[in-house]
């Protein structure tokens, strides 16, 4: 396993792997690894010659500095965690002046209302940064494949159509969510969580499966009021968001089509520690 620290470094094996004809896999992380990651990295050994997982916490896709400085690190673990897969996995770890070239700028885009649904509403600016990082991660890789988790499914739609904007020449692979026992959807940001707050969390999936059981009958407002109620009588819990919207447009739509696929997305502040998940509908 290499583990590069500046672009100069990954630029040099990038070109040796061209020379060599090497397909090449890229999974962004920004560390802390667990074994939703660790999926996207073995779906990524079974299509390339060589898989690049980058680790890096992008400051620009988060709002909150507390958030950012809370967020976990174990760059220590996540190697040696990753060392023992496959001798075909190379890391790049880079700081944010070496990423950003100096100080880190943020670029806007337009991606038609996406960034504005969801996560968009409670995170501002989030996916621009998601966008603007990932952006910079495709130009120095020159990925044939990229691989993200349909955890993130939002993410996974902007990543769609900044490959659309800017086109970028890569095929995007989404990964299904690995979960715990309980169902809760795994995350770097379940470390945060207490054991009681974390056994109580099966709520979030048993919620959403509830939902697609319940999807055709009565899905209105009310309904997901409901629900959330529910959810929000648990000590420590507040539903930030729970919505039924069109899978492509991530739009909430009054009258459901018959024709068209939904998707029930959800965030819960557990003790201030912020967990999604979502769920397709039909
Ligand atoms: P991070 O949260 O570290 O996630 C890295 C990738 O792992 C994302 O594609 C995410 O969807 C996927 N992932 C996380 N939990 C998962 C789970 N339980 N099952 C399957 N896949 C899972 O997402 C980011 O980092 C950042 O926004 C990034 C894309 C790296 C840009 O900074």
């Amino acid at each position: 396993m290499i583990v590069c620290r500046t672009k100069h470094e990954v630029a040099n094996l990038i070109s040796n792997s061209v020379k060599l004809n090497q397909t090449l896999g890229l999974v962004p992380t920004m560390g802390s690894l667990h074994q939703g990651h660790l999926s996207l990295i073995s779906e990524a050994l079974l299509n390339n010659d060589i898989v690049w997982v980058t680790i890096f916490v992008n400051p620009t896709q988060f709002n909150d500095k507390k958030d950012f400085n809370n967020y976990p690190k174990n760059l220590k673990k996540d190697l040696d965690l990753i060392k023992n897969i496959s001798n075909k996995i190379n890391v790049f770890h880079p700081c944010v002046s070496e990423i950003y070239d100096g100080k880190p700028l943020l670029k806007k885009y337009n991606f038609n209302q996406l960034d504005l649904e969801l996560e968009g509403k409670f995170r501002s600016n989030h996916f621009n940064g998601v966008a603007t990082v990932v952006s910079i991660l495709f130009k120095l890789f020159q990925p044939l494949h990229a691989y993200f988790g349909e955890k993130d499914y939002q993410q996974t739609q902007i990543i769609n159509k900044l490959i659309d904007l800017e086109k970028i020449n890569v095929n995007m692979i989404i990964c299904s969510t690995v979960r715990e026992k309980n169902g809760l959807a795994l995350s770097s940001r379940n470390k945060l969580l207490s054991i009681k707050n974390k056994e109580k969390s099966s709520i979030i999936f048993e919620s959403l499966l509830f939902l697609k059981k319940a999807f055709n009958k009565n899905i209105n407002k009310l309904y997901l009021e409901e629900i959330k109620s529910t959810i929000n009588l648990f000590n420590d819990f507040e539903v930030e968001y729970l919505e039924v919207v069109n899978n492509k447009s991530l739009q909430i739509e009054l009258e459901l089509n018959e024709h068209e696929s939904y998707r029930a997305f959800i965030c819960v502040s557990v003790n201030g520690v912020r967990l999604i998940d979502n769920i397709l509908l039909n």
